[in-house]
Parts: C-alpha cells; sequence; structure tokens
C-alpha cells in the first residue's frame, strides 16, 4: 500500500513512521509527506529520508474549500491508499474527509471521547484526571470524533505540567501509530458504518 502522510510542524510521529518503514519487513511505502507549513520541520525529515514532499500553503488560499480542493490534487497525484494524518493541524471538510473514506487516519492526544480539540493535556491536568494518553482513529466528518481503533494510556504524576505530560504522551504515540498503520496496510483493520473492524471482528 501506498501511504500519503501529512503533517503541520516538528513531524516526530512522521518521524516514528519513517523509521518503521525502513523495517524490512514493512507492508507499506511512504510515497509523499505533504505539510500545510512551509517552514515544517516534518519537511526536512522527508528529505533526510529521501520522500517527495509537497507544500500546500493555507495562508495563500481564501477559503477552507480551496485549500482542501488544492491539497486533495496534490494528494491523488501520488495515488494512495492510506493518508496519515500526524501532527496535521487542519481542520478538513466534509468533501475531503468523505472523498477519503476509511483511508484517513489521525492521532489525538487524549483518551478520545474525552478533550476533542487544542490544548488536551492542559485540560486533563485541569481535570485532576489521574489517566491521559492518545487515540489513533478514522477521521470522519466528526472533529476528533471518528471511530477509534487504538489508545494507549499515560498516568498523570504530581508536578506534571502539559510539557511533561505531552512528552510522555508523544512516546506512546511513536510507539502505537506504526503498529496501527501496519494494521490499515496489511488490511486488518477497516472502518465500517460507525465502528471498526479488527480482521473481521466488531472491535
Ligand atoms: C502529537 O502529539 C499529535 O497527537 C498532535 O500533535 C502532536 C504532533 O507532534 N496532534 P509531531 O509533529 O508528530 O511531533
Amino acid at each position: 500500500p501506498r501511504i500519503v502522510i501529512l503533517a503541520s510542524g516538528n513531524g516526530s510521529n512522521l518521524q516514528a513512521l519513517i523509521s518503521a518503514s525502513q523495517e524490512r519487513d514493512f507492508p507499506g511505502k511512504i510515497v509523499a509527506v505533504g505539510c500545510n507549513r512551509p517552514q515544517a520541520f516534518a519537511l526536512e525529515r522527508a528529505a533526510q529520508a529521501n520522500i517527495e514532499t509537497f507544500v500546500v500553503d493555507h495562508t495563500k488560499y481564501d477559503t477552507r474549500d480551496d485549500f482542501d480542493r488544492a491539497l486533495m490534487v496534490e494528494i491523488l497525484r501520488h495515488n494512495p491508499d492510506l493518508i496519515v494524518l500526524a501532527g496535521f493541524m487542519r481542520i478538513l471538510t466534509t468533501d475531503f474527509v468523505r472523498a477519503f473514506r476509511g483511508k484517513l487516519l489521525n492521532v489525538h492526544p487524549s483518551l478520545l471521547p474525552k478533550y476533542t480539540g487544542l490544548n488536551t493535556h492542559q485540560r486533563a491536568l485541569d481535570a485532576g484526571d489521574a489517566i491521559h494518553g492518545t487515540s489513533i482513529h478514522f477521521v470522519t466528518e466528526e472533529l476528533d470524533g471518528g471511530p477509534v481503533i487504538a489508545q494507549a494510556e499515560v498516568q498523570i504524576k504530581p508536578g506534571d505540567t502539559a510539557e511533561t505530560l505531552a512528552e510522555r504522551v508523544q512516546a506512546k504515540e511513536h510507539l502505537l501509530y506504526p503498529i496501527v498503520v501496519r494494521w490499515l496496510c496489511e488490511g486488518r483493520v477497516q472502518l465500517g458504518s460507525d465502528f471498526v473492524l479488527f480482521d473481521g471482528e466488531l472491535l
């Protein structure tokens, strides 16, 4: 399977996926990395690994629709089977999400359905939660609301800040995302109407 990865910033999840894809038995190929920010460090990580890159700068488009159409054109040029959002910080339009239904994954730094949207680590701290974590989910029309495929937990410790917590959550993401992408490439995970099938069974 052909994988296109979209990122906006540092790209540490992208890095984890690149490393996994370099293992000899990895079942997919990262054919391109796209960014909405020309300065994103993720672009350098991709170039370093000899992966093709493209930039669709959202500040150059008047509407979300125009941006998404331009993004879609770039993605489709690479004929992907799977589109992996890895720290991609733009909300995608309904048309975009529908076009790639079942092929679009995201990582969100909370134990969904808790804390959709931004500032998840601070919100978990403010709520006094004992457990926090990250979720990998299919992207559907509902923001951070698509069916969850896998989650990893971290314990919140006394003295944690949003930064220390983010670091531990991201370490989990780097382990979990490559596993989930592998499952998708192997055809083990599928999106049903509003649920996930794992090896043909309801998850
Ligand atoms: C990750 O924690 C991800 O869950 C969130 O943004 C962060 C991206 O980090 N959406 P990176 O760009 O992969 O380093």
